[in-house]
C-alpha cells in the first residue's frame, strides 16, 4: 500500500508537469476534511445525489425489474450515508436485498455497517474491503441479479480514456440484464460550479494541501504547507475542473524515505485532481462506448446531476 503511495508519489513529483492522484487524498483525515466538504452549501452534489435518491428510489427500484432476492453492490461506499435512502426504501417495503458495501478503508466500512445496523436492523450487510474488481469477478457467478452503484461523480475523477475502460471493466463483470447506477455531475452555470471547488473558506484548499502533510509523514518529507497555496479552475467547454497546488517559491523539498530532493519553481504548479462534468450527450456516448443501454436518467429538480440507470 505505501509502497505503491511512494512509487506514485515519486513518479508523479519528478515529472515534467507535476501531478498527484486525488485518490490519495483519502487518509483518515483527507476523509474527515471531505465530510466538511459535503457539508458546505456551496457543493450542490450531495444535496442534488440526496434528492434523487429521496424522491425517487421507488422509481429507481422500479426500473430495475428483478426478481427478489437481488444483490446491490456499491463501489467506493464510504461512510455511504448517502445510500441510506435507497436502502431505507427497500427495507420499509419488505424488499428481498444483499447489500454488499465496497470501499478500501476498513474504518469507513466499519462504521457505516455499525450505523446502517443501527437505523436498519432487519437489513442483510456483506461488507468487503479492497479492489472493486476481485470482488465484482465473484459477483458474476452469484444466482441473483445485481445492481452496482458508483454514486456521488466520483467517475468524474477519471480522464476519458480511463472512464471508458473503467466502465468497460464493470461491464465484463456484470451478468446479462444486471444494472449500474452510476452519478454524473451535469455541466450547469459556470460560476455554480466554479464555487463548490474554489469555495470561499478554503475547505477545499486544506483537503488539497493535506496531501503534502500526508507526504511528509508517510515518507518523511519537509513541506511547508505555508509555501504552497490552491487553485483551481473549470472549463465549461470541456466540463473539465482541474486543482492543482501551487508553490509560493522556488524552494527545494526533501523526500527522506526515498532520497530524493524535489525542485519547486516559484509557481510551479501540481496538479492533484480532474472533476468532470457532463451533459446528457456526453453520458449516452459513454454508455454506449461501454457496450450499455441507458434505462432512466434520475436528476434532481435543479437538474445540476443525474444518478443515471444503465443496463447490461
Ligand atoms: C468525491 C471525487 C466526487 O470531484 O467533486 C470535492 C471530490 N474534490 N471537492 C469531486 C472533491 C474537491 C469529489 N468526488
Amino acid at each position: 500500500m505505501t509502497d505503491t503511495f511512494a512509487q506514485d508519489v515519486l513518479n508523479g513529483l519528478t515529472a515534467k508537469n507535476k501531478h498527484l492522484s486525488s485518490k490519495y487524498f483519502y487518509d483518515d483525515n483527507g476523509s474527515r476534511i471531505f465530510q466538511e466538504i459535503m457539508n458546505m452549501p456551496e457543493y450542490y452534489l450531495t444535496d442534488a445525489e440526496f434528492e434523487i435518491l429521496s424522491m425517487q428510489s421507488k422509481q429507481i427500484v422500479e426500473a430495475l425489474q428483478f426478481s427478489q432476492p437481488f444483490n446491490i453492490i456499491e463501489l467506493g461506499a464510504g461512510d455511504g450515508l448517502k445510500t441510506f435512502k435507497l436502502l431505507e426504501y427497500l427495507v420499509n417495503n419488505n424488499i428481498h436485498f444483499y447489500y454488499v458495501p465496497i470501499d478500501i478503508s476498513q474504518e469507513a466500512i466499519d462504521l457505516l455497517t455499525t450505523r446502517l445496523k443501527e437505523r436498519l436492523p432487519s437489513i442483510v450487510i456483506k461488507p468487503k474491503v479492497g479492489d472493486y474488481f476481485e470482488i465484482l469477478k465473484d459477483n458474476k457467478k452469484s444466482d441473483y441479479p445485481s445492481l452496482l452503484l458508483f454514486l456521488g461523480s466520483n467517475v468524474g475523477n477519471y480522464q476519458e480514456d480511463k472512464t471508458i475502460e473503467l466502465l468497460q471493466l464493470f461491464n465484463e463483470n456484470m451478468k446479462i440484464g444486471d444494472k449500474l447506477l452510476v452519478g454524473f455531475d451535469l455541466k450547469k452555470n459556470p460560476i455554480t460550479i466554479h464555487n463548490a471547488y474554489y469555495d470561499s473558506h478554503g475547505i477545499t484548499k486544506r483537503f488539497n494541501l493535506n496531501l503534502l502533510l500526508r507526504i511528509n509523514r508517510e515518507l518523511d518529507a519537509d513541506f511547508k504547507i505555508d509555501d504552497f497555496d490552491f487553485y483551481c479552475h473549470y472549463n465549461p467547454i470541456t466540463g473539465d475542473v482541474k486543482s492543482y497546488i501551487i508553490s509560493l517559491r522556488k524552494q527545494i523539498v526533501y523526500l527522506k524515505k526515498l532520497k530524493t530532493s524535489i525542485d519547486f519553481e516559484y509557481n510551479e504548479l501540481i496538479w492533484t485532481e480532474l472533476s468532470k462534468k457532463y451533459s446528457i450527450e456526453e453520458i449516452e456516448e459513454l454508455a454506449k462506448k461501454s457496450s450499455f443501454n441507458i434505462n432512466t436518467n434520475f436528476l434532481d429538480c435543479k437538474h445540476y446531476f443525474t444518478d443515471s440507470l444503465w443496463e447490461k
